[in-house]
């Protein structure tokens, strides 16, 4: 008969999870457990506080629809994201490949394909803008037709899984680059925006005095054989929120602006932004997505 007090019962609890066959499933709940019960004796959490701990991840649960994934958004306003990702990256063999970002809530696989010089804004429309530039490995050699999907809000700072209408694909597609390894499309400048408010991390985040803003960016997730997966994001200076990202997926390197007369331009007249993307050699340590496309998670019924 086990007589356990508030000491002993991790002791009990990581014996009685010691037979899992699986060693890493085995050592991740280990640690899970000991840091939660670390975390309860810490807080001294209340049988009440635990219940609305679990009444706010059962409300995340409940949020999660095929346009919406709570659940990661709750990964994002913790940093959890951002440091999983960070320590992926780190795997990586290169030191100079791209800055990875957050894949976030709103990436939608099978978007429309876009040509070379095409645009990706068809309903929304705004300021115009280009982006071009470069795949190349981290030795500056091109990478030939790198798959490359790109997606934003449009100038009004919403996504087209907001309308919740799987018909509507506007700010988003795929690319290919071509043999040299480079891109150029068009697309309107995106608007920053609050990560969606109206839900359980919403209400955590309003409770918690953030203001809830992402700096404007384009997401872009680029892959090729042979090459680590790129999940990243491109944001633009000149957002009020570019220091203060709720997420915390900015980091210098993937700030941009827009700029007219920018020497190579492939599109004169409309205000251009060229960013080239570094590759680095899948070492087979997995992607580097905390996230997915939301209907893979919760199907629609
Ligand atoms: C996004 O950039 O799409 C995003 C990322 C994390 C949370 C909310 C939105
Ligand atoms: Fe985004």
């Amino acid at each position: 008969m086990q007589d356990l007090d508030a000491n002993d019962i991790t002791d009990a609890v990581i014996e009685q999870m010691a037979q899992t066959p699986d060693a890493r499933l085995r050592e991740i709940m280990e640690a899970a457990v000991r840091h939660l019960h670390a975390f309860a004796r810490e807080v001294k959490l209340t049988p009440e506080e635990w219940l609305k701990g679990i009444a706010t991840m059962t409300a995340v649960g409940q949020a999660c629809t095929p346009y919406r994934q709570e659940f990661i958004l709750l990964s994002d306003v913790l940093g959890l994201s951002r440091l999983v990702n960070a320590m992926h990256d780190a795997t990586g063999r290169e030191e100079v490949g791209t800055e990875t970002s957050l894949l976030g809530p709103f990436f939608r696989e099978s978007a429309p394909k876009v040509a070379l010089g095409g645009t990706i804004a068809h309903i929304k429309t705004g300021p115009e803008i280009v982006l071009f530039g470069q795949v190349t490995d981290a030795a500056g050699k091109p990478v030939p037709h790198a798959q490359m999907d790109v997606w934003q809000t449009g100038a009004d700072g919403l996504y087209d899984l907001q309308a919740h209408d799987p018909s509507v694909m506007d700010m988003r597609g795929q690319l290919n680059c071509d043999a040299e390894g480079r891109y150029h499309f068009r697309s309107v400048k995106p608007l920053g925006y609050p990560i969606p408010m109206d839900g359980p991390v919403g209400d955590l985040v309003t409770r918690q005095n953030r203001h809830g803003f992402r700096p404007a960016h384009i997401h872009v997730l680029i892959s090729a054989p042979g090459y680590r997966e790129l999940v990243t994001a491109l944001y633009f200076a000149d957002d009020a929120h570019v220091d203060s990202d709720t997420v915390f997926g900015v980091s210098a390197s993937l700030v941009i602006q827009e700029q007219l007369g920018l020497p190579d331009a492939p599109i004169a007249g409309v205000p251009s932004i060229r960013y080239d993307f570094t590759l680095s050699l899948d070492t087979g340590s997995g992607g580097g997505r905390v996230g997915s496309d939301p209907s893979r998670l919760v199907p629609a019924g």
